[in-house]
């Protein structure tokens, strides 16, 4: 059984909405259409793919589908002005050789890709197939917001993709349907209006149509299921010290602390938020905080670091990401900073929207030695991990 995909992906997603053709929108931040060129490319009885695109989504398309097909795509042409066109120009791009096509829609990434094997062979066997679901809800007919009837639902199935044929039948079907003026929405009903059995293969309640935007919803939920939990830790590093000076507040982890002098700095000079900001940077691959609040930028001049930590969470929850753990050590000879570790867990916790139990802060002194030891100024240290957004689940932001 040799088969070969056409893969209509040309048009405009008017219920989807957006500036974009529907093909190209980001799935968990891939073009959609590379989802269904990836699956029936998975499938190894497909030898070959066309596909229908946008007329003037054709490269950026193209592109997409070479990535995922490789040596598997034969085509891509522009669509026409409905999907029953887009899919008959396809199939006159179609190679020589395969006898049986399989139609898949673009905009249906989930397909499993064993039901593309299944229909594929019903098709080898009985000539055309397609694959459905029974309707499982109670329907009814409707008009100006009013039912007009309940439809009895037993034998009614709702159709999805792929369908797939005998070659020669499906491009006969076509060309009938042409002939006669008949637009049908899916291929198996100009099959099914030349008399010809179309066999119904079990779908996939997975295998939806992204038709409006909360389809897109449904189907990055459905694809994180079968994610496995990723193990790859995101560690960053943070250090950071300033000078010991008369005349300035203490402030350490987002709390003021009685003491003689604080830090100098052109922010509070808070050493420890500093380290944990860089730290979680140096996590996410977002730089430093020299970066993100230039020392010399007058709107960061005596900025309290709980905000700019706040900043920091929001850049990191942008990218997917938020703090898994924080550890701290604070080196400073005076004053004693143990009594005060829980307030700036407390602190920074709030600031970084999680719970102070993923935060540990700890001080030394370093005994004397060095500039620290003579007590000229503090320095911390931070390590951080990072975990993606969607893992957490106890409730914490
Ligand atoms: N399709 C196509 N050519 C067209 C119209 C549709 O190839 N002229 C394709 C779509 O790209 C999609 C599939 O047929 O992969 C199913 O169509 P649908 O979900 O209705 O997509 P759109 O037609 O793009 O959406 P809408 O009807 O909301 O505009
Ligand atoms: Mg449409």
């Amino acid at each position: 059984m040799r088969v070969a995909a056409v893969v209509p992906a040309a048009g405009r997603g008017d219920r989807f909405g957006g500036s974009g053709p529907k093909a190209l929108v980001p799935l968990r931040g891939r073009p959609l259409v590379e989802y269904a060129v990836a699956a029936l490319c998975a499938a190894t009885a497909v030898e070959a793919i066309v596909i229908a695109a946008p007329a003037d989504a054709v490269d950026p398309i193209a592109d997409v589908a070479r990535r995922a097909a490789g040596a598997k795509l034969a085509a891509v042409v522009p669509g026409g002005p409905d999907r029953q066109a887009s899919v008959a120009l396809a199939l006159a791009a179609l190679p020589d050789g395969p006898e049986i096509v399989l139609v898949h829609d673009g905009a249906r990434p989930l397909v499993p890709v064993p039901l593309i094997a299944a229909v594929a062979a019903a098709a080898a066997d009985d000539g055309a197939a397609t694959a459905a679901l029974p309707v499982d809800e109670t329907v009814k007919r409707g008009e100006d917001g009013w039912v007009r009837a309940t439809v009895d639902r037993v034998g009614l199935f709702r159709v999805q993709t792929p369908q797939a044929f005998h070659r020669t039948l499906l491009e006969t079907a076509h060309r009938e349907a042409e002939r006669a003026g008949f637009r049908g929405t899916d291929d198996a009903a100009l099959v099914e209006r030349l008399g010809r059995p179309v066999r119904l293969v079990p779908g996939a309640p997975a295998n939806l149509k992204i038709t409006v935007p909360a389809d897109l919803v449904l189907a990055e939920t459905l694809l994180r299921r079968d994610e496995p939990v990723s193990f790859a830790p995101r560690v960053g590093i943070g250090f950071d010290a300033h000078r010991l000076v008369p005349g300035r507040p203490l402030r350490l982890g987002g709390v003021t602390i009685p003491f003689a002098r604080g830090l100098e700095g052109h922010s509070d000079a808070d050493v420890i938020a500093h380290a944990v900001m860089d730290a979680l940077l140096g996590a996410a691959g977002c730089g430093d905080i020299g970066r993100l609040f230039p020392p010399g930028d007058p709107a960061y001049r005596g900025a309290d670091s709980m905000r700019l930590l706040s900043q920091v969470r929001a850049l990191l929850a942008e990218r997917g990401w938020r703090a898994a753990h924080i550890d701290v050590v604070v080196m400073a000879e005076s004053p004693r900073l143990a009594p005060h570790a829980e307030a700036m867990r407390a602190a920074m916790a709030q600031a970084l929207g999680t719970d102070p139990t993923r935060l540990s802060i700890k001080a030394t002194t370093l005994e004397g030695m060095g500039a620290i030891g003579r007590e000229e100024g503090i320095a911390a240290q931070a390590v951080a991990s990072l975990e993606p957004v969607s893992e957490r689940r106890d409730g914490a932001r």
